[in-house]
Order: structure tokens, then sequence, then C-alpha cells
């Protein structure tokens, strides 16, 4: 039987990558000081619907049903309203600002196509309770160092700025109603994807055109975003940002400064975004907590395909990938009889925090150093006639030396310490 479509299965090879991925994601993170937490992946359908803050396009595409106690429940389309709802039930237990990431699956019912999956990763980065200039680089500058950390440069990728503020300010000065605003945003956000007419249709009732709005993005107001670029600048970091007000994201919440990561080439979908959401958190707790926030979320799908498009990103992916397979030692036994010494080293190496591997049968000892070298192992340790002396061989370097074996883990750990190569931190 086959799987749905748009969920993945991870086989070894895929959840090694994963793993890199996951890896690279908190190593970063932590790197600024995050945080980790995390939520379920079912909620109340109401979080995302009753008060509509995600907007039209998310309850689409919400994963929703009822269950056998006949909630409405849906698994999660993305992190923030979870996070909002958490924030809101507890903040007083937490020093601000609070800043927060988040790893895991979302779920959104999408059409399968290149970067868009139904189930996808997503790792979320937010900063609770700040609501400056300061923060708002910061986002930035995560965003930005999560690129590099993966191997891109700035020729690689860029983090496109703008402003729900300005888009808001824009709208309101042309006269439109409030009610009328999420749909001329919508309208906004699908400006390079969406048929003219069809977004002309959209925009008539606000009075508006897609020539007006490209007329807005044309005339932006770079002036707003100096303190933010100057705050990038003294970090180096202003090379990988550029103010472009096509900008305006899909989710309804977002309230001031939004950016999205892409590609340079623009090939494909943007790699990371988000903003600044200041009014959310009151809207979905009950309304006596109000704080100031911004975040944003990198799935792991047009993440891992541009890493696996580009040269030296996935150099670094299989460096890493070679040096976290295989096991610290394989033991070759060459004669059935003496499996019961070979469990006894196999245990006392694993005690001390080596990764080891005995194999099930005994084939000829040539068959079994071919296996241990395939599968990646560093060492081998033969288990034979010279008991209780070994032989333990390092496999890259097909040094040997036989030792008793009660002094194994000591020679291993010796081996480390003049720089052969092996994973264990024992
Ligand atoms: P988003 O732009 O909807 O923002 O998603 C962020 C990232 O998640 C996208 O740039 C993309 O990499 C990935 N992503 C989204 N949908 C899919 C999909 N169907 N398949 C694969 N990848 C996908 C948010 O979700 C906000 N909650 C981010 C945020 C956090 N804002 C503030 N804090």
């Amino acid at each position: 039987m086959k799987g749905l479509p748009g969920f993945r299965d991870f086989y070894p090879e895929d959840a090694a990558r994963r793993q890199y991925v996951w890896e690279k994601w908190r190593a970063v993170a932590e790197r600024y000081g995050f945080s980790e937490y995390d939520g379920p992946t079912l909620e109340s359908t109401d979080l995302y619907a009753k008060k509509n803050e995600s907007g039209a396009e998310i309850l689409q595409q919400l994963y929703n049903f009822q269950d056998k106690g006949e909630r409405n429940v849906a698994l999660r389309p993305e992190m923030t309203p979870t996070l909002a709802r958490m924030v809101a039930a507890r903040e007083k237990n937490y020093r601000k600002p609070m800043k927060w990431f988040s790893m895991g699956p979302c779920f959104r019912y999408e059409r399968q196509q290149k970067g868009r999956l139904r189930e996808f990763l997503q790792l979320n980065c937010d900063i609770l309770g700040d609501g400056s200039t300061a923060s708002d680089s910061e986002m930035i500058a995560l965003a930005i160092d999560l690129m590099r950390e993966f191997g891109f440069a700035g020729e690689d990728f860029v983090v496109r700025v703008s402003s729900r503020k300005a888009w808001m300010d824009f709208i309101l000065a042309r006269g439109v109603s409030t009610d009328l605003i999420p749909s001329v945003l919508q309208a906004a956000d699908k400006l390079e994807r969406d048929h003219e007419d069809a977004l002309n249709a959209r925009l008539a009732p606000a009075g508006l055109t897609c020539a007006d709005l490209r007329e807005f993005i044309a005339g932006g107001s770079p002036e707003a975003f100096a303190p933010l670029l100057a705050d990038l600048k003294a970090r180096g970091l202003d090379g990988f940002v550029e103010i472009d007000l096509s900008i305006v994201r899909g989710l309804a919440y977002y309230t001031g400064l939004v950016f999205e990561v892409f590609d340079k080439s623009r090939s494909m979908r943007a790699l990371a975004g988000g903003g600044r959401y200041d009014g959310l958190i009151a809207a979905l707790g009950d309304g006596s907590v109000d704080m100031p926030a911004i975040g944003f979320g990198m799935g792991d799908v047009v993440l891992s395909n541009y890493i696996s498009e580009h040269p030296a990103a996935s150099a670094a992916l299989n460096q890493w990938l070679e040096a976290h397979r295989g096991c610290d030692v394989a033991i070759v036994l060459v004669d059935e009889a003496q499996r019961p010494e070979a469990l006894g080293v196999l245990q006392a190496l694993r005690d001390q925090g080596f990764s080891v591997e005995l194999p099930f049968q005994v084939t000829k000892v040539g068959k079994q150093f071919q296996t241990a070298e395939q599968s990646g192992a560093r060492h081998a340790v033969v288990i034979g006639s010279e008991w209780p002396l070994v032989k333990l061989k390092h496999l890259a370097t097909r040094t040997e030396t036989q030792v008793p074996h009660s002094e194994l883990a000591q020679s291993l750990r010796k081996g480390q310490e003049h720089g052969v190569p092996g994973r264990s931190a024992a």
C-alpha cells in the first residue's frame, strides 16, 4: 500500500539528513540564547478558526476533523497560535523578553508541489515581550545565520524585508474600509503568482487595482528601515537584506515588520518567513495578557531541496553524513565458540559509551572486515586464538595493535586523543 500524497517516509538515509537539519537548527537557535519548547500537534479548530487570526488561506488548508469525543480538532498548520496560547496562559512564569524555539511537524492540506508537502518540519523562533528594533534585527540575524550554518553565502540567498504597517497606512489612506483590509493584503501577497484579472476583481470592492499596489511597492519608504539596517550593518549582516515592499505575508496576524528568506535566483518558494505580531497573544488568551512578539518559521522542505542543489551546502551535508555513519567498533569473531568472550567485550565497551556491533552469525573473517568497512565502522576488534589478547585495527589507516581485552577502552580513547577519528564521546 502506498503512503498518502504529501506525506514522507523517512528511511535511515532520509532520517540522517533530517537529523542534520535538526542539529543545525538547534545549534544556531541555542547560540542565540533561545530555549526550546514544544506543543501538541493536535489543537482545537477554534484556535485557528474562531477569531480567524491566521487568515482565510490557512483555514482552507486546515487538516481538521471531529474526534471520537465530538471535539472539532485540527492538526497544527503552524506553531504560532499554539505558542500564543501557551504564552498567554503562563506568561507570568517567565522573564521577558522570552526567546523560544521549537522544531516539529506541521500539516497543511496544500496541493503537493516542489517545496510544498502536507506534512513538513518547521523550526520556529520567536521573541516575546520586546517590541524594539533590537529584537527585529536579532530575529533577522538569526534567520541569516541559520542559512550560513548550512553553507549558504551572500550570493545565494536574500532576506526580503517589508512592513505590514506601511501597507496598512497605504490601504487606510486610500479610504478602504477595515473589513476589506484582509482581502487587499491577500491580493498583495499573491501579486506575483495569481492572474491579474482575478486579482483586480478581488481588489475592486476596495477601489484598488494591481497597478495601485505596484505603484505603492515601487515608491517604498526605506527611511523607516534605517534603524534596522544600521543594527544589521554593525553585525556585518546588512548585505544579506533587501527592503522589498512586495513582501506582505499570507498570514493575517502580522502587524509590523515582515520578512521572507529567498534563494537569490528566486527559483524556489520562500525558505523562511515571519514578522511582528503584536496583537495575537491578547487575541488568543483571555485578553488580560498583551505582549509584543516577533518570530519566523523555517521549513525543512525547500531548505533540503536547496541544500541538494547547492555544491558547498551538499558537500557540508555529505561530510556530516560520513562522520555520523557507522559505529566506533565492529567486533570480528573468528570462531563461534568464542561468542561468550565477544559478548563480554561488546557489553563492556557499550557500557563505556562506545557504539559497538557484533555479527549475529559468524562468517569468513575477510567478509566480516568488508562488512565493517562498508558500514563505516572506525575500528575492528578481532577476537580469536590469542585471547585474552585481541587485535585492534583502525580501519581507515589499517594500523594494527594487539592489546589485552581489558585495555581495549583505554586504547580506543587514546586513539581518539591522537586524532584517530571516532564519534563516541566516551
Ligand atoms: P509560513 O510562511 O506560513 O509562516 O511558513 C514558514 C515556512 O514554512 C515557509 O517559508 C516554508 O519554508 C515552510 N512551509 C510552509 N508551508 C509549507 C508546506 N506546505 N510544505 C513545506 N514547507 C512549508 C508561518 O508558518 C508562521 N507561523 C511563521 C512565524 C513564526 N511567524 C511568526 N513566528
